[in-house]
């Protein structure tokens, strides 16, 4: 079976091109390399043995996609091309209009014209906003989105469900992320942020390296017990796994429509200072911190109830919080090595 991976080169998408190959998917990854490095698709073959077909092009180009779907037979897509920085998103939210939603709509368009019946899209669990209630489940009602780029993961979510109802044939299964951190255990492959990291990992793991200066803690009056924010943060290694029990799920459904959605976290919620805590431990070495004011659009607390995930996907978070720093540490030393 073949799937195309647009944003292959990249983070989530690096992980998930490992974990296909694992259990005998055979990827195509599409890609533009605007915020990724083509060094990627060395580490990719050194994991895996193989080097892996891509395509060095827009997701925004009609032509692309009737070159790819001309040139291989296409089984199933996962989507994970998109701007993903929300500040850059208030600032420049027609980029984000474009590279996120009219690409998929594109997309869309293509799988129906070429007769391509699934997808895997790469939500995000910023749809919810600040809950009501925790942990988020599936019914949690989606927020109005407080930036551009939370804004158009819910669109692309709605146009997926809306074309799906239309009985197109499209299949279709929305991941809600929640926050994905580490690396593959190689080092081979990880998260390389272009310029200031926006993230708290790559950001500690840049301080603890010599790389920056001081972290910031961005507000430590929040309602939590530390009174810093909390998140779920999720070993990248099991939202790739997550990613491959969509696709299995979908390849099984009937012929016919159906379109889910699926929270992918830990189920846990670990705040600010306490991933500040699991990183010295898991690493024996100390971060340079001073809390700051809060930073604008961030909510206090979110975290993923699973069970549906769990349940339905037949999917659960596999690695721990330590061990997710501590792969984030080890691929920091070795890109530090590289430069
Ligand atoms: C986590 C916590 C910060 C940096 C975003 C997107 C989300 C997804 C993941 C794409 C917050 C605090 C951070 C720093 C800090 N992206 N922090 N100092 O904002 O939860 O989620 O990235 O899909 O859609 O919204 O992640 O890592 O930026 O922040 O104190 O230098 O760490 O305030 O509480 P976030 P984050």
């Amino acid at each position: 079976m073949k799937i195309l991976v647009t944003g292959g080169a990249g983070f989530i998408g690096s992980h998930t091109v490992v974990e296909l190959h694992k259990v005998g998917y055979e990827s195509i990854i599409l890609d533009n390399f605007s915020n990724s490095d083509k060094k990627v698709l060395d580490g990719l073959k050194q994991i895996i043995g193989t080097e892996t077909p891509f395509y060095d092009n827009d997701i925004n180009d009609p032509a692309t996609y009737d070159r790819i779907f001309t040139e291989h037979k296409i089984d199933g897509i996962i989507h994970f091309a998109a701007y993903k920085a929300v500040g850059e998103s208030v600032e420049k939210p027609l980029k984000y209009y474009r590279n996120n939603v009219a690409a998929t709509v594109l997309l869309l368009e293509k799988m129906q014209e070429h007769g391509v019946k699934n997808l895997v899209f790469s939500s995000s669990c910023t749809v919810y906003g600040q809950p009501e209630a925790l942990p988020v489940t599936e019914n949690s009602p989606v927020q109005p989105a407080t930036s551009p780029y939370g804004n158009t993961k819910q669109i692309c979510e709605e146009i997926i469900r809306e074309t799906v109802a239309t009985g197109s044939g499209l299949r279709s299964i929305s991941l809600r992320y929640f926050n994905p951190i580490g690396a593959h255990e190689s080092a081979l492959i990880g998260e390389l942020p272009l310029g200031v990291p926006a993230n708290l990992i790559p950001f500690i793991t840049q301080t603890v390296a010599g790389l920056r200066g001081q972290l910031s803690v961005f507000g430590d009056d929040y309602p939590t017990n530390d009174g810093t924010a909390v998140r779920d943060y999720i070993h990248v290694v099991d939202l790739a796994k997550a990613h491959v029990s969509a696709l299995n799920l979908l390849l099984k459904q009937p012929e016919g429509q159906y379109y889910d959605f699926f929270n992918i976290g830990t189920g846990t919620g670990s705040s600010v200072l306490e991933v500040i805590k699991a990183f010295e431990d898991a690493t024996g070495l100390k971060v340079d911190y001073a809390i700051k004011p809060r930073r604008a659009g961030d909510v206090t607390a979110v975290y993923a109830d699973v069970t549906k995930s769990s349940e339905i996907l037949g999917w659960k978070t596999e690695k721990s919080l330590t061990e997710a720093l501590g792969d984030a540490w080890k691929w920091q030393l070795a890109v530090s090595k590289r430069k």
